[in-house]
């Protein structure tokens, strides 16, 4: 629901220009389908309160989205920052998916998470490639992120408590957080093999 302020933000840091204004188009657009289908989907089966639900969404986009890192941040810091939510993002579908005990949900949640993880290995890829080109800075940022990571909803209404809803029903908590997200990308960008950081 605070894609604008998404787009916004990735805008500015990765700019609109050539390739890059393709993928940042492209991008909203997939990431405002999964917003659609999982709203529709709530809706339908009437699985929250619906003026609850708007009335949650008029507070977080109204507040908005600004990168707790400073959008001065750079590429850098924004493309490690993607790779780790991106990921997170997967997981947690995944797991709500799984969880919600209805056939359709968990389809419509393990295709998203599909489209999550092409978003994250897309990142991944030009991360570890920056790795490659600049790794002094690029860990610098890297380290930085995984240090300060909060996830991009962190203002909304509720937030930690619906934060402990999650670890308690095995959506999402720092342990995944941990094993399934943090290492799996460390291990891919072989960040404890390169001579250089050793
Ligand atoms: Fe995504």
């Amino acid at each position: 629901d605070n894609l604008p302020s998404y787009h916004r933000e990735i805008a500015e840091n990765f700019s609109r220009d050539g390739a890059w204004g393709t993928w940042v188009g492209r991008w909203t657009a997939e990431e405002n389908r999964h917003g659609i289908v999982m709203r529709d989907y709530l809706v339908v089966t009437r699985g929250v309160d619906p003026v609850a639900l708007e009335q949650a969404r008029m507070i977080h986009m109204t507040n908005g989205f600004a990168s707790p890192i400073g959008s001065h941040s750079g590429l850098l810091h924004s493309v490690s920052y993607v790779t780790f939510q991106e990921l997170a993002t997967r997981v947690s579908h995944r797991n709500t998916g799984k969880v919600c005990d209805d056939p359709i949900a968990d389809r419509m949640l393990q295709r998203i998470a599909a489209d999550e993880n092409l978003h994250m290995m897309f990142y991944r890829n030009i991360c570890g490639a920056a790795l490659d080109i600049a790794p002094d800075q690029t860990l610098e940022a890297v380290s930085h992120i995984v240090t300060n990571f909060q996830m991009p909803g962190a203002g909304m209404p509720n937030f930690r408590r619906n934060g402990v809803l999650m670890a308690k029903h095995g959506i999402y908590d720092l342990r995944q957080h941990l094993e399934d997200v943090v290492w799996p990308v460390l291990r891919k960008w072989r960040i404890f093999e390169r001579e250089d950081f050793t």
